[in-house]
């Protein structure tokens, strides 16, 4: 079971949800089902309004980072994945510092999200 904890300037305070073991709820589904507003248009890793920043409260226990090609091609028209980060995703497994929260599961780590609330802005 993943902890996974939205913080934004849209919010009174941060909020902690779990992300089961084994599910396949997007970052997006998760904060929906919680009431939490990531702005969002496409769903579909195609317009990056839905851009967070992920950082892992443990980075030791990461694991192997799903990052498709629409993602990056999104995260590199917005300019938040460079070249090194796109290599480190790949052959390190070292997640990127901004991701889409439609793209985005999290497993099992305990990570937290955060957003500025302006669509692609984070
Ligand atoms: Fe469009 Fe996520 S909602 S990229």
């Amino acid at each position: 079971m993943a902890i996974v904890t939205f913080s934004s300037p849209l919010m009174h305070k941060d909020k902690a949800v779990y992300a089961i073991a084994g599910d396949t709820k997007t970052a997006l589904a998760l904060a929906e089902e919680n009431r939490i507003p990531i702005p969002f248009e496409c769903r579909d890793g195609n317009c990056g309004s839905c851009l967070i920043e992920v950082s892992y409260d443990d980075p030791e226990t990461k694991k192997a980072i799903m990052l498709t090609d629409k993602e990056k091609m999104t995260l590199k028209e917005l300019g938040k994945i460079t070249a090194e980060e796109i290599e480190n995703a790949e052959v390190n497994d070292m997640p990127p510092r901004y991701r889409l929260a439609c793209q985005f599961i999290a497993r099992d780590e305990n990570v937290t999200i955060s957003f500025t609330g302006t669509p692609g802005g984070s």
